[in-house]
C-alpha cells in the first residue's frame, strides 16, 4: 500500500476521536505486513489516565484479532475541527506498544494528507527496553 493511501486512511480514523477533554483529535492506521490495516483514533475519559492514544488503539485492535506482524504505522492528529497539523509524533507509551511488536525497520509516518515523513521506529524509540 502506498504511505500517501495509508495516511489518508489515518485521517479518516481521526474523524472518530473521542476527545472531549484535550479537544486534541489523533488517527492512527497500521499497515500488517500481509497488507491490512487496522485504523484507530484516541479515546479519552473523564478519569484522564485511562485515556488511550490513537496508535495504541490500533495496535490493540490488530493484536486481538490475532496480527502481530507490522509494517508501519502513519499517524496524524491536531486540534479537534481544524486541518491536522504538520507533524504529531508518538508519545513514548505508544513507542514502546511498537516496540513490543515491530523491529527498529518499523516505518512511521508523520503528517496529513498533502505531507508527510517517513520515520523509523529505531530512529523514534532508540535503546527500547526489551526482556
Ligand atoms: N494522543 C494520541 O492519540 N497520540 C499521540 O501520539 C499523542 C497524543 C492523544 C492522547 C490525548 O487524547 C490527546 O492526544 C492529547 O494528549
Amino acid at each position: 500500500m502506498e504511505h500517501k493511501e495509508l495516511m489518508r486512511l489515518a485521517c479518516e480514523a481521526r474523524e472518530k476521536a473521542y476527545a472531549p477533554y484535550s479537544h486534541f483529535a489523533v488517527g492512527a492506521a497500521l499497515l500488517t505486513k500481509d497488507g491490512k490495516v487496522y485504523t484507530g483514533c484516541n479515546i479519552e475519559n473523564a478519569a484522564y489516565s485511562p485515556t488511550n492514544c490513537a496508535e495504541r488503539t490500533a495496535f490493540f485492535k490488530a493484536v486481538s484479532e490475532g496480527e502481530r506482524e507490522f509494517a508501519a504505522i502513519a499517524v496524524t492528529g491536531g486540534p479537534a475541527g481544524k486541518a491536522p497539523a504538520e507533524k504529531c509524533t508518538p508519545c513514548g507509551v505508544c513507542r514502546q506498544v511498537m516496540a513490543e511488536f515491530c523491529g527498529d525497520d518499523f516505518l512511521i509516518l508523520l503528517g496529513n494528507a498533502e505531507t508527510l515523513t517517513i520515520h523509523s521506529l529505531g530512529d523514534l524509540l532508540p535503546h527500547s527496553f526489551s526482556l
